[in-house]
C-alpha cells in the first residue's frame, strides 16, 4: 500500500502509531469508494432558468474556487494551449505523445498512467483533475502519480461532505496526508461554492432536472470546464462525439479506459448511464452534447477520432 513516509530520528514510535491510522483510513476509504461506484450524489438544484443559458465560462464563477489543500502554491491560471488528454481507449495506437507533450499544458484524469504509453499519450503532466473516488488509486501508485520533481498540479473534486475541509472526514485527512508528505505537489481541492456552481452549470447547460434524472457529474465534465477556464486553445485527445455510440452499425468494442484492456466497453458504459434511471448515473452523451456547442464557443478541437 502506497504513500511512504519520510522518517525523521526519534519519532519513529509516532510514526508506527500513524502508519496504523493511516491504513485503517486507506482501507475504509478503499471500502467506502468501491461502495459508491465512482458516483457523487448531486446537489439539490431548484428549477431550470433558460434566461441564464450562455454562461461564459471564462468568468462564469472566478477562479478562486480551488484552494491550496497544503502550504501556499497557487494554480496556474492562465495558459495558451492545452492538451486534455483523456482516458479512453481510442488514444492507443495514436503515436500522438511526442505532440501531447509538446502542449503548453497536459491535463489529465483520475489515475490515467502515463508510464508505458508515453508513445500515444506523452510522459508530461501539468494537472492532474481527480475525482474524490480516485484518491486510493494514486495513493496506491506513488512512484507514477506522486514522488516525483517536476510535478503537476493536481485537483481533487467531490462532495464536500466527503473532501472539505471544513468536513474533516477520513478522505480529506488522505488528500492532506499526501499532499503533506508529497510537497513537491501542488494540491487542490475544489470549493463547496464552486462544486455547487459546477452543479448549477450542469442544470443550465442542460436543462435537466437533477432530481428527477438522478444524474451526476463526471470526471470529464470538471475537467472540460477547467481546461475552459484556463486555457485559451484546448485540443482533445481522444473523445467521442455524442452521436458515437448510437450509430449503426455499433462500433466496434473498445475498453472505456486505456489502461484496463480488459475494463468495460466504452459504447456499453456509455449508454447504460445515459438510460440508467434509478442509482448512480453519468450523463456522458448528455455532457458531450454540451462540450460539441462549447467547442464553438471555446477554440476546442477534438482528434482520435477528430470532429
Ligand atoms: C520517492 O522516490 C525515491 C526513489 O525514487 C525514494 O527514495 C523516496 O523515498 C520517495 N519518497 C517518498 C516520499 O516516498
Ligand atoms: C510560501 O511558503 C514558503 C515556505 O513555507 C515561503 O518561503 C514562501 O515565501 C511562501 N510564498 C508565498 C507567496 O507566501
Ligand atoms: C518523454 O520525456 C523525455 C525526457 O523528459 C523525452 O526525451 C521524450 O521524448 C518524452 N516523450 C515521449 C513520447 O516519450
Ligand atoms: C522535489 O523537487 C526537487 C527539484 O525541484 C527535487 O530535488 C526533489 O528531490 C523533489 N522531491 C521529491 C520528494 O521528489
Ligand atoms: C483561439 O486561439 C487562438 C490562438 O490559437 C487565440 O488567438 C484566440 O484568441 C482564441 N479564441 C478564443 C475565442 O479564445
Amino acid at each position: 500500500m502506497g504513500l511512504r513516509l519520510v522518517e525523521k530520528g526519534n519519532h519513529s514510535k509516532r510514526m508506527v502509531v500513524f502508519v496504523a491510522i493511516f491504513l485503517i483510513t486507506t482501507l475504509f476509504i478503499l471500502y467506502n469508494s468501491n461502495s459508491v461506484n465512482e458516483s457523487y450524489e448531486a446537489f439539490k438544484v431548484i428549477g431550470y432558468n433558460s434566461a441564464t443559458k450562455n454562461t461564459d465560462l471564462k468568468k462564469w464563477a472566478g477562479k478562486d474556487g480551488y484552494v491550496p489543500v497544503f502550504g501556499n502554491k497557487s494554480l496556474t491560471l492562465h495558459y495558451k494551449q492545452c492538451a486534455l488528454v483523456t482516458s479512453s481507449s481510442h488514444v492507443l495506437g495514436t503515436g500522438a505523445g511526442a505532440e501531447i507533450d509538446r502542449a503548453e499544458c497536459v491535463i489529465r484524469m483520475n489515475d490515467a498512467p502515463t508510464s508505458g504509453f508515453e508513445a500515444d499519450v506523452g510522459n508530461k503532466t501539468s494537472l492532474r483533475v481527480v475525482a474524490h473516488s480516485s484518491v486510493i488509486r494514486l495513493v496506491r501508485k506513488p512512484q507514477e502519480f506522486l514522488n516525483c520533481t517536476d510535478c503537476p498540479s493536481i485537483i481533487f473534486w467531490g462532495p464536500p461532505t466527503k473532501i472539505g475541509r471544513d468536513a474533516n472526514g477520513a478522505l480529506y485527512r488522505l488528500i492532506h496526508r499526501v499532499a503533506a508528505t508529497y510537497t513537491n505537489l501542488s494540491t487542490f481541492i475544489v470549493t463547496p461554492g464552486k462544486m455547487h456552481k459546477f452543479d448549477t452549470l450542469f442544470q443550465r447547460e442542460t436543462g435537466r432536472d437533477r432530481q428527477k434524472s438522478q444524474s451526476w457529474l463526471s470526471t470529464g465534465w470538471f475537467t472540460m470546464v477547467i481546461a475552459i477556464e484556463i486555457c485559451d486553445k484546448i485540443k482533445v485527445y481522444g473523445m467521442v462525439p455524442p452521436s458515437y455510440c448510437g450509430r449503426h452499425p455499433q462500433p466496434k468494442r473498445m475498453p472505456y479506459h486505456y489502461y484496463k484492456p480488459r475494463g468495460p466497453d466504452e459504447c456499453v458504459t456509455y449508454l447504460q448511464n445515459e438510460r440508467g434511471r434509478r442509482g448512480n448515473h453519468h450523463r456522458f452523451i448528455t455532457e458531450k452534447q454540451v462540450f460539441a456547442r462549447w467547442a464553438k464557443l471555446y477554440n476546442i478541437s477534438f482528434v482520435y477520432p477528430t470532429w
